[in-house]
């Protein structure tokens, strides 16, 4: 063998060495999913963000038991097959724990494939009651529920806004559709039988139809239970078709992108959600680290998700393990202080305290009605 091939085979066999000493040094795998692109990428890009700046805080202070946090990314496109593969995945690859999903379409599913394969699951922004009301021993909601914030919309529109004819529409997902139903189910315990119930189809351009025959039944208000790029389609159409209707809808619409793309056609538009994060003293470090980081402000659900890491990071710390069961218990039992204040989880895995107010859309902003 020739001088150069000693120093060849000399060099490969350093570098496989040092190779496998880096994996055995290894990482903690976390994953995080949601719709990182497609028409809800926003969303998705809301998620990773606060999910970001959670690792790189901990990994700055030395990760986890020793070793370095990496985010596995798991992309669902907000459809509840491809969430599932994701969950699958996640779960082949032994991740500790996951910070997700974004819809509840998503997040329900994916659940049982996380309660079989172990993981434990923080969903950062699923709403709808279901995540939590089956029993599972491994979910956990950081966000409130569509129970409470379907009675707050209907609240507001029969006593704040005081309208009595109201269309109702939804997307047809776990979300939209649960909300469109807590919302009915308060308005008529208000007295208020809705003169339209309907669905749209996620993803459609054109809604003018159903919008035409919503628009013959003169409502005054129309509640949407859905995510922003169709609220965008519907509040444009409504205006186009020349109907003053006034339009309410859920945390899935409160988005910038939202007003940004509906333009003229979002002001006015009321959106529960809740209160201004921006006001809670312990969530101004990880929104000005965003700022500084991305360039912009927090999105609805980033610092939902920071958290959401965050609790998982210090139970795995606190327990000095990945199991997921002590993981889980410890997340129960605990009195959080996080960015978002102090949180407790219940029995099912949602939180003790979750207000919803109602903001509403002033010149290009949203504005938190008092
Ligand atoms: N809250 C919305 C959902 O549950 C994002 O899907």
């Amino acid at each position: 063998m020739g001088r150069q091939w000693v120093w060849f085979w000399k060099a490969l066999a350093l570098i496989l060495l040092i190779t496998a000493n880096a994996d055995a040094a290894g990482t903690i795998k976390v994953g995080v999913a949601g719709p990182l692109t497609g028409d809800q990428g926003a969303l998705g890009q809301e998620l990773k963000n606060g999910a970001i700046i959670a690792v790189e805080e901990w990994n700055a202070k030395g990760g986890l038991l020793g070793q370095k946090i990496e985010i596995v990314w798991g992309d669902d496109q907000h459809d509840p097959k491809q969430a599932v593969a994701v969950a699958n995945k996640f779960v082949n690859e032994g991740v500790a724990g996951v910070i997700g999903h974004f819809n509840s379409s998503c997040s329900i599913p994916a659940s049982n494939i996380y309660r079989d394969g172990n993981v434990v699951q923080l969903t950062p922004a699923s709403t709808n009651p279901q995540f939590t009301e089956r029993g599972l021993w491994n979910v956990f909601r950081v966000c409130g529920r569509d129970d409470q914030q379907g009675g707050v919309a209907a609240n507001f529109i029969a006593k704040k806004l005081k309208k009595t004819k109201v269309a109702v529409l939804h997307d047809k997902t776990t979300y939209g559709q649960g909300l469109a139903d807590e919302t009915v189910k308060a308005l008529e315990k208000a007295g208020i039988k809705p003169v339209y119930y309907g669905s749209v189809t996620q993803g459609e351009k054109d809604y003018r139809p159903v919008l035409t025959a919503v628009r013959q039944r003169q409502p005054e208000a129309l509640f949407y239970g859905g995510i922003y790029p169709e609220a965008v389609m519907l509040t444009k159409q409504m205006r186009e078709l020349g109907m003053k209707t006034v339009f309410i809808s859920g945390d899935g619409v409160w988005a910038k992108e939202f007003i940004e793309i509906a333009g003229k056609a979002a002001e006015g538009a009321f959106i529960t959600f809740t209160p201004d994060q921006t006001k809670i003293k312990e969530a101004q470090e990880v929104i000005q680290r965003h700022k500084q980081k991305f360039g912009t402000a927090v999105g609805a659900y980033t610092v939902y998700s920071y958290v959401a890491a965050v609790l998982l990071f210090e139970a795995i710390a606190a327990t000095h393990s990945v199991d997921s069961v002590k993981i889980a218990e410890h997340i129960r039992a605990t009195k959080w202080k996080t960015a978002l204040g102090p949180i407790q989880f219940d029995k099912k895995g949602d939180v003790l305290v979750s207000p919803y107010v109602v903001w509403e859309v002033k010149n290009g902003k949203f504005v938190e009605l008092q």
